[in-house]
Order: structure tokens, then C-alpha cells, then sequence
């Protein structure tokens, strides 16, 4: 069954450890991630941007495929499933579709406006028993070739969006999504600080995790980080190791690339991937 990620990241804030945050693109990742957080007996969060959520046919086939899974591969840890950088109108589409716990992302909007659409959106979630994640500051990232740089969040707004009565805050401290440009300048861990400060045990939530070096990952989680999210470096392992099998030519038996081999070195990359996230994030028993 899915559950509110509400739950596992006060658990996890309050243990100093974070919760990995994995999107999904089909079933092959959605199944490498779930069996790994069950070997790994680790709380798990899938993520689904808007885009993956048209890909895999839209928000109910996502939440039909997940609890099935859940239920034949006999998945006891507990999984949220969840909106990432969610419009308003896709919020409210994941509700009704069955999301056990979603993403607004109104960073974008000036801070009045995106106060007030969190907080129509935490009156609906709190009746329905479903997490919200809230976003302060906008996370960088790549577009057209171009990286821009993360921001960072003012802490008072932040403190004014944790008010509202979200589950989680997402606060920009100059990470981005993506692979971090080579003259990066690090998280800003005084704005993390000073975060954490004013929000005391709301669950912070870093997103950008590919590429963050491992002790940053842990002096984030030491200052109230605790979810995590990944996505660029499991497409990067996945790519690496489909790229390996395909170019070591197995298709010569005449019938082309059996689709389950062509796709099983990726899968199983994604999982070792997961793994290693799940390891140096501390969630490994925490289920
Ligand atoms: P990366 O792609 O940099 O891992 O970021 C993922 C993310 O933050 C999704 O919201």
C-alpha cells in the first residue's frame, strides 16, 4: 500500500538521516527501485515528473502499475508516490489519480501567489492524509546547453511556506538539477543553516543529488536534509550499461534485441545505483 511520505521524513529528520527520492520513467526503473529499497529494507519515495507522468500514459496507469508491483513483488517497506515539481493543476490531477503524496513547485510565482496556492493545496492534502512538498527559491539546471546557477532561498520566506502546514520544504541552496558545471561553488551551507534555524523539525528536501560530492550529501543531512532526490545519475547508469550490451552486438541471432536482455543491464545498474544513494544516505534498516 502507499503511504504519505510525511511519516518516514520526520523519522528520518529526526534520526539524521534522509530518505532517497528516485524518479521513475517505466516499469523496468519503477521495479529496479522498489526491489532495492526492499533489499535494502529502506523507506523509498518515487518520484514522477510531468513529463515521465505523460510518457508512462498518464497519472492512473502510474499509481494501477505501482500498487501492483507493490502487491506481487511483495513490497513491505514503506513507498510514497509522488508528484515532483508539480504545476498546481497537476497537483490536484495526482490527487484525484491516487498520488499518495505530491510536489507543488510554485518558486516561480511571486512569494504572495505561491503562498496562497500551497496553501489551498495543504487544506487538501491534510483531508485526504497526503504529504506536500512546497519549493522556496528555484533549483537550477540545465536548458538549451545553458546551466544556470542555483539560487538560494531567503529563509523568511521559507519560514512563512513551512508555516502553512506542508510536510516538506524544498529551499534552494545552489544546488541544481542535472551535472554540476565545473566551477560550481558548493551548497551554500549558511543558507541551509539559517533555514533549519527558523524551520526547526520540518523536513528539508534536497533536490539536484546527482553529483553532490558525499560529504557535502552528509554536512546537508547533519542540517535537517532529509529527502533526497536523484534522477540524473541513475539515466547515466542506465544509459552506460544499455549502451555496453548493445554495442557488444547481441542481436546476431537474427531476431534482433530480445527487449527484457537488451533492458536487464540497465535495470540492474539502476539498482546498484540505488543502492549506493540509499547506503550513503543513511535510510539502509531504517524501513
Ligand atoms: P538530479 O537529476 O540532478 O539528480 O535531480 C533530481 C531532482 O532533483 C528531481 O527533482
Amino acid at each position: 500500500m502507499l503511504v504519505s511520505a510525511k511519516e518516514m521524513l520526520n523519522k528520518a529528520k529526526a534520526g539524521k538521516y534522509a530518505v532517497g527520492q528516485f524518479n521513475i520513467n517505466n516499469l523496468e526503473w519503477t521495479k529496479a527501485i522498489l526491489l532495492t529499497a526492499q533489499e535494502c529494507n529502506s523507506p523509498v519515495i518515487l518520484g514522477v515528473s510531468e513529463g515521465a507522468g505523460k510518457y508512462m500514459c498518464g497519472y492512473k496507469t502510474i499509481v494501477g502499475m505501482v500498487n501492483g508491483m507493490i502487491e506481487e513483488l511483495g513490497i513491505t517497506v514503506p513507498v510514497a508516490l509522488h508528484l515532483d515539481h508539480g504545476s498546481y493543476e497537476g497537483a490536484k490531477k495526482c490527487i484525484e489519480a491516487g498520488f499518495s503524496s505530491v510536489m507543488f513547485d510554485g518558486s516561480h510565482y511571486p512569494i504572495e501567489e505561491n503562498i496562497a496556492k500551497t496553501k489551498e493545496l495543504v487544506a487538501i492534502c491534510d483531508e485526504l492524509g497526503l504529504s506536500l512538498e512546497a519549493e522556496v527559491g528555484s533549483i537550477g539546471g540545465e536548458e538549451d546547453g545553458v546551466v544556470g546557477a542555483g539560487e538560494c532561498a531567503d529563509p523568511n520566506e521559507c519560514k512563512m511556506v513551512a508555516d502553512l502546514g506542508i510536510t516538506m520544504l524544498a529551499a534552494g541552496i545552489g544546488n541544481i538539477h542535472g551535472k554540476y558545471p565545473a566551477n560550481w561553488a558548493g551548497l551554500s551551507f549558511e543558507t541551509l543553516a539559517a533555514i533549519q534555524e527558523l524551520t526547526g523539525t520540518m523536513p528539508l528536501v534536497l533536490h539536484g543529488g546527482t553529483g553532490i560530492p558525499a560529504d557535502m550529501i552528509q554536512k546537508a543531512i547533519s542540517l535537517g536534509v532529509s529527502k533526497i532526490n536523484v534522477n540524473t545519475e541513475c539515466q547515466l547508469a542506465f544509459q552506460e550499461a544499455t549502451r555496453a550490451y548493445i554495442e557488444a552486438g547481441k542481436d546476431k541471432e537474427g531476431k534482433g534485441f530480445d527487449p527484457r536482455k537488451l533492458l536487464a543491464p540497465g535495470f540492474e545498474a539502476i539498482k546498484a545505483t540505488v543502492k549506493e544513494k540509499m547506503e550513503l544516505f543513511g535510510s539502509v534498516n531504517k524501513a
